[in-house]
């Protein structure tokens, strides 16, 4: 069976020639960050890198090595305006003629890597309007204008999923000719869901409706719900929301009181908003307690959200219980 590469689903879908040019060389460098991992202690490059990021996260020896790597790859492509990691400070101003903006997480998951468990590269491309050389407010646009968004997920075999607005669409990579080939054309979420996806560990730190939503859902066949439902937890966002995308269920991670004045952990920028943008192309919905994901206008690239995400019923029911 001949299968689609993602050059040719790329210019089958008419995609500008600018924003194919970002896409295959995130794919290209992608390659070599998944050949990386694959040598993983035989190369020396696990562990800790003995600096924080501006998240005051350890950063492992392999979050700087991705994200120096797509840092150099997109730095070489014309149509990349400028760039925001969640490895980099401050936003890094590229080719001034460029039409986009790309944020990345390089490695998200990455406290997996040491025990050889999975990891993914999270992207999201955004168009540029704003001023010649860019600053950190041109990125701050909701995730709805989004043009592309994806990930590559670093597992048994490494995928790329990737969404540019016409659905979702999952590419597995042939290592013996190093190209991603269409593995699943149309992805779609369920609307109601069997698992779910939290850190239970936190559970006391929760507000008291995602305390009675969680238990209602524990409760299974003989609680409210009727039905059991089964649990799962990888600790990366990437591994967990591909679950999603590919057997349904809703996934969160919530605000807690452990550090009240953060918004929640994970980043709306360079994680929830990309992930959002796949979930809600395949058919699901993303939510803060408070509404959709994608319409939140964005006052710092680094800034965090709460996320309640997956299928569409499940999700809708989890943000009543907020609501009520
Ligand atoms: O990037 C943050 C992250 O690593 C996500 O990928 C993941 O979902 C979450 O944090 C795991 O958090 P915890 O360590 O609290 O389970
Ligand atoms: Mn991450």
């Amino acid at each position: 069976m001949s299968r689609i590469a993602l050059p040719q689903y790329l210019a089958n879908a008419d995609v500008a020639p600018e924003l194919q040019s970002i896409i295959l060389g995130l794919a290209d460098v992608s390659i070599n960050i998944s050949k990386s991992l694959a040598k993983g202690a035989l190369a020396g490059i696990l562990g800790a890198a003995g600096a924080e990021n501006v998240q005051g996260e350890d950063q492992k020896k392999l979050d700087v090595i991705a994200n120096d790597m797509i840092k150099d790859a997109l730095a070489a492509i014309p149509a990349v305006r400028g760039l925001a990691s969640e490895e980099e400070t401050d936003v890094v101003p590229c080719h001034t003629n460029g039409s986009f903006l790309v944020t990345f997480d390089p490695l998200d998951g990455s406290s997996n890597i040491d025990i050889n468990s999975m990891v993914g590269t999270i992207f999201s491309v955004l168009p540029h309007s704003g001023t010649e050389v860019v600053t950190e407010q041109d990125f701050l646009q909701p995730g709805r204008h989004q043009s592309a968004a994806g990930y590559v997920l670093y597992g048994p075999s490494v995928m790329l999923v990737l969404s540019i607005g016409k659905g979702v669409v999952m590419f597995t990579l042939d290592q013996d000719v190093n190209n991603y080939l269409m593995t699943d054309a149309e992805v779609a979420i369920p609307a109601d869901a069997k698992e779910f996806s939290i850190n239970m560990s936190n559970q006391r730190h929760w507000v008291a409706p995602m305390q009675d939503y969680i238990a209602d859902l524990m409760a299974g066949k003989d609680g409210p719900r009727g039905k059991d439902f089964n649990m799962r937890w990888v600790a990366a966002m990437v591994a967990d929301v591909h679950r999603i995308l590919c057997r349904g269920g809703l996934f969160t991670y919530p605000w807690d009181s452990r550090k009240p004045d953060q918004a929640g952990k994970l980043r709306l920028m360079y994680e929830a908003n990309p992930m959002g943008y796949l979930v809600e192309q395949a058919g699901g919905e993303v939510w803060t307690p408070d509404g959709k994901i994608l319409d939140i206008q964005p006052e710092h690239i680094h800034q965090r959200v709460p996320v309640i995400l997956g299928a569409a019923n499940e999700v809708a029911l989890c943000v009543d219980y907020h609501q009520r």
